[in-house]
């Protein structure tokens, strides 16, 4: 017998990391949805569970180390290989306009924390599990404002932004999905930066073109990627599941 594929996803209780969920147990995946607050993700997880869905909530807060170690060894004993690992939980602090003279120190310390520490310590951990799979796949949530190339382009939406502790997250953050990548590469595990494009959610806001449902699809897509797909690229939904420059 076939064992069930199962897959993590942080920030989970809403917005894109809730619509990844959604999509990954559609497609047979039992899935642990990390949320920082389990009630608040509650009434979200009934709803898939009443669909028949195998979803379950784990308490999993993205900028405390303690919190991602006890996460990890909580899901070691729930299963015996860990296939997919979404990094999407997310946080952009310093909003679409604020010059990086004006940064505080705290506001890129704390951006950080939850956009790229907190994932780096979450793909350290759960190596060991990611390894007992035959053929895991990691997905990093990056966007299309993290792209240097489109940061510098006058012709880019991202030329306007200046989100300078968000955008500088995820570009380190980026700079792991290579790293991470290329030592992953002889086990079989891939590694990928999706940006979701421009969507509605809390933080995309009412004005964004894309639904959660296409922003999720390039992270699904590289979160179930066949042994002949990429590693160590960048994918963004505005083009459709196409390539990103960094
Ligand atoms: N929406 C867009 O247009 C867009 C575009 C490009 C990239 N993205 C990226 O997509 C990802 C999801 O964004 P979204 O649009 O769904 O945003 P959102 O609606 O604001 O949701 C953010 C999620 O991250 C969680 N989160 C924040 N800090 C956390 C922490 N310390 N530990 C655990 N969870 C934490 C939130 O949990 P709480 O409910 O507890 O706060 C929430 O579940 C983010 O990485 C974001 O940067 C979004």
């Amino acid at each position: 017998m076939t064992r069930q594929k199962t897959a993590l996803v942080t920030g989970a209780n809403r917005g894109l990391g809730l619509e990844i969920s959604r999509q990954l147990a559609g497609k047979g995946y039992q899935v642990f949805m990390g949320m920082r607050n389990l009630a608040s993700g509650a009434e979200a997880l009934a709803k898939l569970k009443s669909g028949q869905m195998d979803v379950h909530a784990i308490e999993l807060d993205m900028a405390d180390s303690a919190s991602i170690k006890r996460a990890v060894v909580e899901l070691a004993t729930h299963i015996p290989a860990l296939d997919v690992l979404v990094n999407n939980a997310g946080v952009m602090l310093d909003g679409w306009s604020l010059p990086p003279s004006q940064l505080p120190t705290a506001l890129l310390r704390e951006t950080f924390e939850t956009n790229f520490i907190g994932p780096f310590e979450l793909l350290r951990e759960a190596a060991p599990l990611l390894r007992k799979s035959q053929d895991a796949r990691v997905v990093n949530i990056a966007t299309d404002m993290s792209s240097l190339a489109n940061i510098n382009n006058p012709q880019s939406l991202v030329y306007g932004v200046f989100s300078p502790a968000y955008q500088s997250s995820k570009v380190a953050l980026n700079a792991m999905t290579v790293l991470f990548a290329k030592e992953f590469m002889e086990e079989g595990i891939k590694v990928n930066s999706a940006s979701p494009g421009w969507c509605r959610t809390d933080m995309g806001t009412e004005d964004a073109p894309l639904s959660v449902e296409e922003g999720a699809d390039t992270a699904v897509w590289l979160a179930t990627l066949p042994p002949d797909g990429p590693t160590g690229q960048f994918f963004s939904s505005t083009r459709k599941r196409g390539a990103m420059e960094w």
